[in-house]
C-alpha cells in the first residue's frame, strides 16, 4: 500500500486553501458585479425616498379647485434640479474588464501553484522513513525472526522490500558480483530485494512450496536471492543499497541497483518444491 508523506497532505491542503480562497473572490467578484449592474445601494434607496417626499406636491383637480375657491395653494418649493453627469461608459467597462483579467490571471496562477505544489510533494521523495528514503528496519535478529516467520521471507512494506537469508557460504562468489551497498546486507546475511518485478513492474510473490520468487505476470522466477531463474525478466530483481550499523538495518530506498544478468546464480539455489505458477522455468 502507498503512504501518503506528511508533506503530500500539507500540500494537498494548501491547494484546497488556494482553490477556496479563489471561490471566495470569485462569488466576491460576482456579487459586485451583479450590484453595479443594476442593484441599487441602502444609500441610494434612501435617498430617493427623501427625495420623493421632499418633492410631493399636491396636484389633484380638487386641489386646483380649492385654490380657485381661495384656498391655500400648497407651496411648491423650487429647487434647481441637480445637474447630472453621466459617468464614461468606456471607462466603467475599461475598469471592470481589467479588475476580471487581473483576477482570473493571479488566480489561474495561485490554483495552479498551488496544485504543482502539492504533485511535488507527493512526488518529492522523502528524506527518511517512506519509500524514496532510508527505511531503518530494524536489528538483523528481529529482521531474522521476521523471515523465518515468513518461512523464509520478510516483506517491509514501507521500503516495499523483500529480505531473505543470504548464505555466508556463497560471499566470495557474491563479492565479485554484486556493488558494495548490496554487499553490506549480504555480509550480514540478508538478501534485499526490490519486489518490483524487472520485466514490467508486478510485485513479485514469495513462492513458499518452491522457495523461490514467482512473478505471475508472465512467469518469470527467481531464486531466494533474486537471481534470475527462468522467463521473460532481462535480469535478476533489483535490489536497493543497505547500510548496517550496531546492528541495526536501515534499507536505503533512493538507491536502486540493477539485479544481477541472467547466469548469476551465488547460492547455487534449485526450486526446494513445487512451483506456484506455470512458466518458462515452472514445473508443476
Ligand atoms: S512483470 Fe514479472 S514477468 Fe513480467
Amino acid at each position: 500500500m502507498y503512504a501518503i508523506s506528511s508533506g503530500a497532505i500539507v500540500g494537498i491542503g494548501i491547494a484546497a486553501a488556494v482553490v477556496l480562497a479563489a471561490l471566495v473572490v470569485v462569488v466576491t467578484a460576482r456579487r459586485s458585479d451583479v450590484r453595479g449592474a443594476g442593484a441599487l445601494s441602502r444609500e441610494t434607496k434612501s435617498r430617493d425616498k427623501a427625495s420623493a417626499v421632499a418633492t410631493a406636491v399636491p396636484q389633484s383637480g380638487k386641489d386646483v379647485e380649492r385654490a380657485a375657491r381661495g384656498g391655500a395653494v400648497a407651496t411648491v418649493t423650487d429647487t434647481a434640479p441637480v445637474v447630472w453627469t453621466a459617468p464614461d461608459a468606456e471607462q466603467i467597462g475599461v475598469t471592470r474588464r481589467h479588475f476580471f483579467n487581473v483576477s482570473a490571471i493571479t488566480l489561474m496562477t495561485a490554483s495552479l501553484g498551488g496544485f504543482g505544489a502539492a504533485v511535488l510533494a507527493f512526488l518529492w521523495p522523502s528524506g527518511s522513513g517512506g519509500f524514496g528514503g532510508k527505511v531503518p528496519i530494524g536489528k538483523v535478529d528481529d529482521v531474522l525472526a521476521v523471515i523465518k516467520q515468513g518461512k523464509g521471507f520478510g516483506y517491509f512494506p514501507n521500503a516495499r522490500a523483500w529480505v531473505t537469508e543470504y548464505p555466508a557460504s556463497a560471499l566470495p562468489k557474491a563479492r565479485g558480483t554484486y556493488a558494495q551497498p548490496v554487499l553490506n546486507g549480504m555480509e550480514a546475511g540478508l538478501a534485499v530485494l526490490w519486489q518490483k518485478c524487472p520485466h514490467l513492474g508486478c510485485r513479485v510473490p514469495q513462492c513458499e512450496s518452491s522457495q523461490w520468487f514467482e512473478c505471475p505476470c508472465h512467469g518469470s522466477q527467481y531464486n531466494r536471492a533474486g537471481e534470475k531463474k527462468a522467463g521473460p525478466a532481462p535480469r535478476g530483481m533489483d535490489r536497493f543499497g543497505v547500510e548496517v550499523s550496531g546492528g541495526n538495518v536501515v534499507v536505503n530506498t533512493g538507491l536502486q541497483l540493477n539485479g544481477p544478468a541472467i547466469g548469476v546464480n551465488t547460492t547455487g539455489q534449485e526450486a526446494e518444491g513445487p512451483h506456484c505458477i506455470s512458466g518458462e522455468g515452472g514445473k508443476h
